[in-house]
């Protein structure tokens, strides 16, 4: 797999397929991205004959009926095992698009154009593929990475401030991951008046600590496990407040999630005061607060226990002895889980 990044998607899109002898082309994007990026290749996908399929926008559409549809639609259409799909959208698109690429004629190439934040530092990457199901999320998928990623930075100047923050939580978790330089520059950011220069530079910084992570580990079977920092809590924010009614974007439940997850590193490994603290600050001051109450932890402390990561019943956490110093499969009692609520509550 290749990552290119460009400012002309069309003629890195040309050099991709110098050298492929693909019989037909498809592309799929959403409701949002055919609108809004889409129009920046329309010239190449009429002069190539590409054929675009557009799905519905947002996670409610990562679903069976909608993958269902994408192989119909592929098959009607004449696609062959020398067949490429070219997924251009944030982490559903890329996400779907890769699975329906994986499992068609038992997988055709892919390549993926990744439009929002989190999808170009995260779901575009690494070869995680799939959909929702049954209410769970990801819970059917494949392992199966494109043959490019196309990163252009443009596309974040038609982002809303939301999703910046959200995929630069994902970036913040990459930077801790790596190491105090890379986390100090992430913390000078002000994601209310983004910088685009800093932030292109930054999200091939992060690219390339998932990129450097996956290729030791792709099947997640020690070391990738480390990119589930923050993601433990984080889901189970996510999940009660989607249960709740008041849907929360990814970014942002990580984002907390890193707080309790930093508060445990700190409590069992000694993570830093130096480096805890910028980081909580930063967090309240990029994300606020989570609204929630005690009445809420057996609800929080129940999806924690059910998370998809979890083995033979134990709650698997990935901490930090300090930055760049990742400690997996680490576990933390009731009591101190519930004292990282109290933390992240209490502000
Ligand atoms: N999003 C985490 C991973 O790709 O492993």
């Amino acid at each position: 797999m290749a990552i290119l990044y460009t400012h002309d998607i069309v003629p890195t899109l040309d050099a991709c397929l110098r050298d492929k002898k693909y019989d037909r082309i498809f592309l799929l994007d959403d409701t949002v991205t055919h609108v809004h990026c889409l129009p920046l290749l329309s010239t190449w996908v009429e002069e190539r004959g590409v054929e675009v399929l557009t799905m519905e926008a947002g996670d409610v559409a990562k679903n069976l009926d909608t993958l269902s549809s994408i192989w119909q639609q592929l098959t009607e259409k004449g696609a062959s095992r020398h067949s490429l799909l070219i997924n251009l959208g944030g982490g559903v698109v890329t996400d779907l698009g890769g699975f329906a690429a994986a499992t068609f004629k038992r997988g055709i190439d892919f390549i993926n154009i990744p439009t929002t934040l989190l999808s170009m530092v995260d779901a575009a990457v690494g070869g995680k593929t799939g959909i929702n199901f049954a209410g769970l999320k990801n819970e059917i998928g494949a392992f199966r990475s494109a043959v490019d990623v196309i990163v252009d930075t443009t596309f974040l100047r038609t982002l809303d401030n939301e999703n910046i923050c959200s995929g630069y939580a994902e970036m913040l978790k990459h930077a801790l991951l790596h190491n105090a330089a890379m986390w100090a520059e992430h913390l000078e950011q002000d994601l209310q008046h983004p910088d685009y220069e800093a932030l292109a530079r930054l999200v091939q910084q992060s690219i390339e600590v998932k990129e450097r992570i996956v290729g030791e580990d792709p099947h997640e079977k020690g070391l990738r496990k480390a990119l589930n920092l923050g993601h433990t809590f984080g889901h189970a924010f996510e999940s009660l407040a989607l249960s709740q009614g008041r849907p929360v974007l990814h970014g942002y439940a990580v984002a907390w999630g890193i707080v309790c997850e930093l508060y445990l590193s700190s409590v069992l490994l000694g993570f830093p005061s130096a480096h805890f603290h910028p980081t909580v600050r930063f967090i309240r001051e990029t994300y606020g607060q989570f609204s929630f109450t005690c009445k809420d932890y057996d609800r929080l402390l129940d999806y924690i226990r059910h998370d998809k990561k979890n083995v033979g019943g134990q709650t698997n956490f990935t901490l930090l002895a300090g930055i760049g110093q990742i400690r997996l499969d680490c576990h933390a009692n009731r009591n101190l889980i519930c004292e990282a609520f109290d933390f992240l509550r209490e502000g």
